[in-house]
């Protein structure tokens, strides 16, 4: 559904991405697993209009959506779940639900806080409290929450483990694939490698702005060029 081709993004003299492919398919969880500043992030923010790629395309079921606005790309389906959660700390989670659902007219949007609402309970509970005071799990799940908000087809994720107790990281990844398997497809950065390709179908190694491994995640673990792009060149020196 969503076709990542020939991808090149750069940064005045820094090229951060040099012609990453991939796909990301209904369904499934395809793990983007580099070191840090492997061009992940980069990635992720030119699929989603953010930051536009200076050669390469972004295809939605065959419809060129490269150089859309972020909100267009959202309105087509594909919504990213930034690093670092980025939910509105003073508003409530309520506000917050609100804000990722405004694209949606009344009735869609009362059905998609409603089954957002079964999928993560803790944001019912906690409708009128402020986002700020939600654990950083719950603030992860309101990420979740505010971009399933748009109904989307494709979800982006960057990290969403990121900082989180290890108990809590399964918990958020299980989330993930409960996700995926309601039919979304779904790319994600993830730095926990290990709990991240417990619940991927793909994997995408990155290194130096380069994809160096593609596969099913069964074969990733055992990869040389995996571990070389998620340790660093400096966990394999000497091997
Ligand atoms: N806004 C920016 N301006 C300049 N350089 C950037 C910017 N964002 C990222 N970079 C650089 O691009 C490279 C890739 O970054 P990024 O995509 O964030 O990597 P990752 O998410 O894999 O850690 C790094 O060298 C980083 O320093
Ligand atoms: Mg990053």
């Amino acid at each position: 559904m969503l076709e990542i081709k020939d991808l090149h993004v750069r940064y005045g003299k820094i090229e951060a991405v040099r012609g990453v492919s991939l796909d990301v398919t209904p369904g499934k969880v395809t793990l983007v697993l580099g070191a840090n500043g492997a061009g992940k992030s980069s990635t992720l923010k030119a699929a989603a209009g953010l930051e536009p790629p200076v050669r390469g395309s972004v295809r939605l079921d065959g419809d060129d959506i490269t150089r859309l606005a972020p909100h267009k790309v959202v309105r087509r389906g594909v919504v990213l779940v930034p690093e670092g959660r980025r939910v509105f700390s003073p508003l409530t989670v309520a506000e917050n639900l609100r804000l990722g659902g405004y694209t949606a007219p009344k009735q869609a949007y009362d059905e998609t806080l409603a089954r957002v609402h079964e999928m993560f309970p803790i944001l019912a509970d906690r409708a009128n409290g402020a986002a700020g005071l939600l654990s950083g799990g719950e603030q992860q799940m309101l990420a979740f929450g505010r971009a399933l908000m748009s109904q989307p087809r494709v979800m982006l994720m960057d990290e969403p483990s990121m900082g989180l107790a290890p108990v809590v990281v399964d918990s958020i990844l299980a989330k993930v694939r409960e996700m995926a398997d309601s039919g979304i497809g779904i790319l994600m950065v993830e730095q926990n490698a290990d709990a991240g390709l417990d619940v991927a179908d793909h994997v995408v190694a990155i290194a130096r702005g380069e994809v160096v491994f593609s596969g099913v995640a069964g074969d990733a673990r055992s990869h040389a060029s995996v571990l070389r792009a998620f340790l660093g060149e400096a966990a394999l020196a000497g091997q």
